[in-house]
């Protein structure tokens, strides 16, 4: 099996690119965020749990995510792989993931990281906003708090994966299409 990781800061455009490459490489896309706003969407306890760290733009507690990831890897057949978009984004989920991953006797494939300047992100952010309604897109105080945590506790992720060796930076700044040529000519 493939896993491949979807690295980047808020509004980086994992999102948007995952729909291509889970479509040409038979991936399941796992979006921590989109499986997260589900549960507050379904007014579940996880989702009541996770709404204000999300509004807040904080991490919600790893071992809920890392719950999250194990279900879904163990009720999912017929894929080739696995396109993780959001996840891991702390060196603990990071870790967690490589026992998961070892239990079945798989490892973490590539790390397809899209970066963009921090002006960007909130460009793209309140261009969203725009359009979809996300509530953690509302604030200015939230994209701050999402833009810092990622700096702060996200971004120790590259040296983790630079170390690993499967660690391939894109450029995110161009348009749709450019970033999705370059992440299909790395994988
Ligand atoms: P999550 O949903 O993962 O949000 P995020 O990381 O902040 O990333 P976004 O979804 O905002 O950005 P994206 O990179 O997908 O960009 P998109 O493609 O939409 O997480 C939300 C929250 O959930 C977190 O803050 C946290 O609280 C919690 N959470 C989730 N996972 C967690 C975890 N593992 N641990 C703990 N907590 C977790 O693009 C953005 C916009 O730009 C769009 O409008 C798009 O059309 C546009 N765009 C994209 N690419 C381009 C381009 N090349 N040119 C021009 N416009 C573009
Ligand atoms: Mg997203």
């Amino acid at each position: 099996m493939k896993f491949y990781i979807l690295f980047g800061p808020p509004g980086a455009g994992k999102g948007t690119q995952a729909s291509a490459m889970v479509e040409k490489y038979n991936l399941r896309h796992l979006s921590t965020g989109e499986l997260l706003r589900k549960e507050i969407a379904e007014g579940t306890e996880l989702g009541k749990k996770a709404k204000s760290l999300i509004d807040a733009g904080s991490l919600v507690p790893d071992e809920v995510v890392e719950g999250m990831i194990d279900n879904a890897f163990k009720s999912t057949k017929d894929v080739a792989g696995f396109l993780l978009d959001g996840f891991p984004r702390t060196i603990a989920q990071a870790e967690a993931l490589d026992k998961m991953l070892a239990a079945g006797g798989e490892e973490v494939t590539a790390v397809v990281s899209i970066m963009i300047p921090d002006g960007m992100i909130k460009e793209r952010i309140r261009h969203r906003a725009s359009i979809e309604g996300r509530a953690d897109d509302a604030k200015e105080e939230t994209i701050n708090n999402r833009i810092k945590t990622y700096h702060e506790k996200t971004e120790p992720l590259v040296d983790f994966y630079k170390k690993s060796g499967k660690y391939v930076e894109i450029d995110g700044t161009g348009t749709i299409e450019e970033v999705r040529s370059a992440i299909f000519n790395a994988m």
